[in-house]
């Protein structure tokens, strides 16, 4: 029997990116991979209502989020959850090194733009569409990249590009960008679940 790899999900807010692998796997075009948990920096995230609905265990790590109390609550969820891969989707905190080092190599991180450019501390949300059309960027688009200690700074294992239309603003850019992103995450996942299955991961194979 195909192995079920056990996926941790990490939010902060809205949750569409974890809503977009709810349905993946739901329909099965994520087929060897569970979601086992969901855990939320933001206590009344709208993404917990999507967990919630979709009969997914929730947790949000006790202590205010820069706290040792929270780094620590938050290492214990993890390690309890034993997942195989910790996705973090729309997830604002940065993980400290403990966590990094605890699951390396098994953390992905979805960001807004394409990386290297426009990502690291500080770019988030409408910030890095602002950056986008300030530097006068034709295209855009998002990626997914292994989680390092290095703000957005890991290996990148897939990206999909869109043009800027000359009427965007940093809130249209941002929407088309993130319909981008739920079909992104869901590859993404793909992609690196079947390299854990050893076989190629290649985007035509998925
Ligand atoms: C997304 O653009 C993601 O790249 C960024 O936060 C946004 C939130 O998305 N990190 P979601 O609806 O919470 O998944």
């Amino acid at each position: 029997m195909n192995k079920k790899y056990r996926i941790a999900v990490l939010i902060s807010g809205g949750g569409t990116n974890l809503q977009a692998l709810i349905d993946a796997t739901t329909r099965g075009e994520i087929s060897n991979g569970e979601i086992v948990v969901v855990i939320s920096s933001n206590p009344e995230a709208k993404g917990l209502e999507r967990a919630k609905m979709a009969g997914i265990p929730s947790r949000v790590p006790k202590g205010l989020c820069d706290s040792r109390e929270y780094r620590e609550n938050l290492m214990h969820l993890l390690l309890e959850a034993r997942p195989d891969l910790v996705v973090l989707a729309g997830y604002l905190k940065i993980l400290d090194k403990e966590v990094v080092d605890a699951f390396w190599g098994r953390i992905i991180n979805i960001h807004p733009s394409l990386l290297p450019k426009h990502g690291g501390k500080g770019c988030y949300g409408l910030k890095v569409h602002e950056k986008v059309l300030e530097s006068g960027d034709t295209v855009t688009g998002a990626t997914i990249h292994y989680v390092t200690e290095g703000v957005d700074q890991g290996e990148i294992i897939l990206q999909h590009q869109i043009g800027v239309e000359k009427t965007d603003t940093p809130e249209s850019l941002a929407s088309r960008v993130l319909e981008l992103e739920h079909r992104l995450m869901v590859e993404g996942v793909k992609k690196v679940l079947m390299e854990m299955d050893g076989r190629s991961g290649k985007w035509e194979d998925c």
